[in-house]
């Protein structure tokens, strides 16, 4: 979609300064660009839970109860990849930036609609966030491997892997005719 804006490039020097010293063999160097790369990630990825709720509490019309579900569990396992992330930020020394307000500065993500209540305008909505957030946690995965952190790698890869799957489970619903 070629929408990745340069914004993971060269830590902030709010994150120089608040790095912790750790017995962790990957140098300090390559831990504060990862630390920086991944806040990227968490105010990507709390932007996601909170749109996935947001269509959740308000999607109406015959597929309700589907989509409510299918919503809710977008949230539940795209907050399981805020914890995740965040975890990682601090295993590398970092402090993670998790607040809303936080979030909100930094993510990358399209903004919801307001109004919306049709349910296909719900799944169109939230297919587009999804789409957007994939295409930035695939690129995590290389920006990780270019700097050598394997593990970290690895979690956007899962996440990568599900958000395709519900990208998927979400856009079938505009998929019946062709
Ligand atoms: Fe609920």
């Amino acid at each position: 979609m070629g929408r990745i804006a340069p914004l993971f490039v060269g830590p902030s020097i709010a994150i120089r300064w608040c790095m912790y010293k750790t017995k962790n063999s990957i140098s300090e160097k390559v831990r504060t660009q990862m630390v920086d790369l991944l806040q990227g990630h968490l105010a990507n990825s709390l932007d996601m839970a909170s749109q996935a709720k947001q269509a959740h509490w308000n999607v109406k019309g015959p597929d309700f109860i589907a989509l409510h579900e299918l919503f809710d569990k977008v949230y539940e396992d795209t907050a399981s990849y805020v914890d995740t992330i965040a975890e990682r930020i601090v295993q590398l020394g970092g402090i993670a930036e998790g607040t809303l307000k936080a979030a909100a500065k930094r993510s990358q993500l399209p903004e919801y609609p307001p109004n919306l209540s049709a349910g296909h305008s719900h799944v169109n909505a939230l297919a587009t966030t999804l789409a957007n957030y994939g295409e930035y946690v695939r690129d995590g995965i290389g920006k990780s491997e270019e700097l050598g952190d394997k593990a970290t790698a690895d979690i956007f890869t899962e996440v990568s892997r599900g958000i395709d799957k519900y990208l998927w489970f979400v856009e079938a619903h505009l998929q019946g005719e062709r």
